[in-house]
């Protein structure tokens, strides 16, 4: 495949591919799970599933699904996710109940347990004694997706298509590749990535054959694109397909084809997936796989040292977080980000960038502007040949700081309302703004425009890092 002439565009040479099957023979040493934790998984899998049997009665199916059965994880990331299987006859509220219910009765003392919401209900076990989570999720049972009751029913489906379809080398390409994308910050689908999905990147390797074929693919895509993975050959009307799913980046899923399982990838993630790709083929090593390793001691200095260079200001407003799910707090944060973004521009700051950052119990979000460019107003006037309506322009305007006119017509510079973006959004934060979202409110805000406290200065270094181009 690699270096084959058939192919034009950016591909493996042969000299590139023999580096790349070297490159990639270590990393599936790191991401190909060792025996004893395939067995540990596997028992604390069992166990579960025996426990739920316990409980659940005879015309629940307990099944385990997603990437532990289809031999698609990753080393050291066990996620274990088991479905209660319910008859199709029962209502899907009941059901949901129903799985919950069964799942709670069987969390051990030594074991705690989260209810998430998803598109759907699930019970999220922290297991005793090792490295893993087990998530337990009622479904209906179906063999088809005309039978579908609820959003997570096509994960059985899922899995008998990727069962059957993908061979061992293909598993484990899929793992590198889950590998590469996350260790570039793409890889999963959830609100703060809007990357690639466990499922999506089995799809691509089974579609492209390899992982060398998949980068190969994203370094020359041509968007729109859609990959249709059950009829390998090229989609026709893709324009058509990406105008139906709203997408210029469609994967139809072979379960079911009115939906695309790239539906949540970020044209930014794309974007990502693409550079990295191109940049991989042009030099297959460790560290464009795995991207340059960092550090985030003195990550409060290192900002003032990036701030002097490049002549900016940073403001960040870090939040204390109430318990509510991590989608929720991100959606809430770039609503914020952008709405504030948006009134710095029309102030007239130098807004260059902003950032947001999410971890655990902090989120941040911060601007970054020009030092240099102070908020003035500039209001254009009326044409000064509008004899009566110019009159009023300069009544209205007698306080600004000068008037001018600007080819034909007047304009006024205004004192400026807030003198830095800091005093500007210190009245934003203190006002009566009703524009903070409901989980984000201006009470559990703080800002920050020196010395920013070491723990969020970390949080936004390492996202500026991974927004940072490679040198
Ligand atoms: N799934 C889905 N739609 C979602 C989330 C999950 O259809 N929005 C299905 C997919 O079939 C997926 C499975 O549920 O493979 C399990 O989800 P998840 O654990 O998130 O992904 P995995 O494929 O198991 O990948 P990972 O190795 O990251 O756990
Ligand atoms: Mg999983």
């Amino acid at each position: 495949m690699a270096g084959s002439n058939k192919k034009s565009g950016l591909v493996f040479s042969k000299r590139a591919s023999a580096k790349l099957n070297s490159l990639l023979h270590k990393v599936l040493m790191d991401v190909r799970p060792t025996p004893n934790e395939i067995a540990a998984v596997n028992a604390a899998s069992n166990n579960i599933i025996g426990r739920l049997r316990e409980v659940a009665p005879k015309e629940v199916e307990i099944v385990l699904l997603g990437s532990i059965s289809r031999g698609t994880q990753i080393k050291g990331s066990s996620d274990i996710d088991i479905f209660l299987l319910f008859p199709k006859s029962m209502d899907e509220r009941k059901m949901e109940e129903a799985g919950l219910r069964m799942a709670k009765k069987i969390v051990n003392k030594n074991e705690s347990y989260e209810i998430k919401y998803a598109e759907h209900p699930y019970l999220k076990l922290n297991l005793f004694g090792i490295n893993a989570t087990a998530d337990i999720v009622p479904a209906f049972k179906i063999s088809a997706v005309d039978e579908m009751g609820s959003a997570v029913d096509r994960t059985q489906l899922h899995n008998e298509f990727i069962n059957r379809s993908l061979s061992q080398k293909q598993r484990n390409d899929v793992r590198i590749l889950k590998s590469f994308l996350d260790h570039h910050g793409i890889y999963g689908a959830e609100a703060m990535i809007t990357g690639f999905s466990g499922y999506l990147c089995e799809l691509l390797v089974y579609h492209y054959g390899s992982f060398s074929g998949v980068i190969e693919a994203f370094a020359n895509i041509r968007i729109p694109i859609v990959i249709d993975p059950i009829n390998k050959k090229k989609v026709e009307d893709a324009h058509a397909f990406a105008k139906r799913f709203g997408k210029d980046f469609v994967v139809i899923d072979p379960t079911d084809r009115n939906r695309n399982v790239a539906a949540n990838v970020s044209g930014r993630s794309l974007g990502k997936a693409v550079f990295y790709s191109r940049m991989l083929i042009k030099n297959p090593t460790t560290e464009t796989f795995y991207g340059k390793g960092y550090s985030n001691m003195n990550a409060g200095a290192k900002l003032r040292v990036m701030q002097n260079k490049l002549c900016t200001n940073i403001d960040a407003i870090a939040f204390r977080l109430p318990n509510i799910s991590e989608d929720i707090l991100w959606q809430q944060l770039a609503k914020l980000r952008a709405g504030l973004s948006a009134e710095l521009k029309r102030h007239g700051f130098g807004l260059i960038t902003s950032f947001q950052c999410l971890t655990g119990k902090t989120a941040v979000i911060a601007f970054m502007s020009d030092k240099n460019i102070l908020g003035h107003s500039v209001v254009r006037g009326p044409n000064a040949v509008m004899g009566e309506p110019a009159d009023s322009f300069i009544k209205k305007h007698r306080n600004s700081l000068l008037m001018l006119f600007d080819e034909d017509r007047i304009i006024s510079i205004e004192k400026p309302e807030f003198k830095s973006v800091h005093e500007f959004i210190k009245s934003y934060i203190n006002g009566k703004n009703k524009n903070f979202p409901s989980y984000l409110t201006n009470s559990r805000a703080t800002l920050y425009s020196r010395d920013i406290p070491e723990e969020y200065a970390k949080a936004l270094y390492e996202t500026i890092q991974s927004e940072t181009l490679p040198a």
